[in-house]
């Protein structure tokens, strides 16, 4: 099975813009995800965004003076990031994000795990050593932000085929398969080229987190924790260190 950085790499980094709906609709909606937030600091302040992608909450984030360190495992996506967000305060780095204490210069005020990034963990112990990571790293007050899809109960039958999106060059539809501990997602994308229509199909695993697990995990390494719903039927935890 593709690895995650390699079903990245190879299928969903070339096409993950257009997958968002574009960069400028992307940032808008990250934008209003961070707005939501109501995260109580500002200019000057650090945030690591884990997992950051294209930069959809690390860009708007430094558009309010916030200073930004980007980590994530696509080359091709922070590449794009660095270019969305010319002469921002952001800093990309291209590494695993369980290593992200490695690139911290300066106490952060929050750390952002969101749109589903934390499922692509390669197992339950490291997303509960993340949260371990990211309460030793944060000052009391500090902010954990996670934001992720519940595949805890299995879609079934025909609902495992979920259609992203599509234009009229483009579809992009999911097939979900459950697996006790982790579902394993194939994207199959069709391209319309001057041959006709071709189609390219990977696949990869993502945890099957629960969002109790989380909550559970998160207030035994003492945070406060806050349940909310996020973008697009995500699940958005917001925990504060104590
Ligand atoms: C679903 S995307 C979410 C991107 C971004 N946070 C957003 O909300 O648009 C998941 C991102 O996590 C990255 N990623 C997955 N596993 C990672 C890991 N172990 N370390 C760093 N980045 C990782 C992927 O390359 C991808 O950019």
């Amino acid at each position: 099975m593709p690895t995650v950085t390699e079903h990245y790499a190879t299928h969903l980094g070339p096409i993950y813009v257009w997958m968002a709906g574009g960069s400028e609709a992307a940032l808008q909606a990250g934008a209003a995800e961070i707005e939501a937030l109501n995260l109580p600091f500002g200019h000057g302040a650090v945030v690591l965004d884990l997992g950051a992608g294209f930069g959809m909450h690390s860009i708007p984030l430094a558009r309010r003076g916030v200073r930004v360190t980007a980590i994530d495992t696509s080359a091709e996506l922070l590449r794009t990031l660095t270019e969305l967000g010319a002469n921002l305060p952001i800093q990309a780095v291209n590494d695993d994000l369980l290593a992200f204490q490695s690139h911290i210069t300066e106490a952060p005020s929050a750390i952002l795990c969101m749109g589903d990034t934390i499922t692509h963990l390669p197992e339950i112990g490291a997303v509960e050593s993340l949260v371990e990571r990211a309460s030793v790293e944060l000052p009391p007050g500090g902010i954990f932000v996670v934001s992720f899809r519940d595949y805890s109960v299995p879609l079934i039958g025909d609902q495992r085929f979920i259609h992203v999106r599509s234009d009229d060059t483009r579809i992009l539809t999911c097939f979900l398969e459950y697996e006790p501990e982790a579902v394993v997602v194939h994207d199959i994308l069709h391209q319309r080229t001057p041959e006709g229509w071709q189609t390219r199909v990977s696949h990869y695993r993502k945890l099957r987190l629960s969002p109790e697990h989380l909550i559970a995990s998160l207030r035994s390494s003492g945070f406060n924790v806050h349940r909310e719903a996020g973008m697009k039927g995500m699940v958005r935890l917001v925990a504060q260190s104590v």
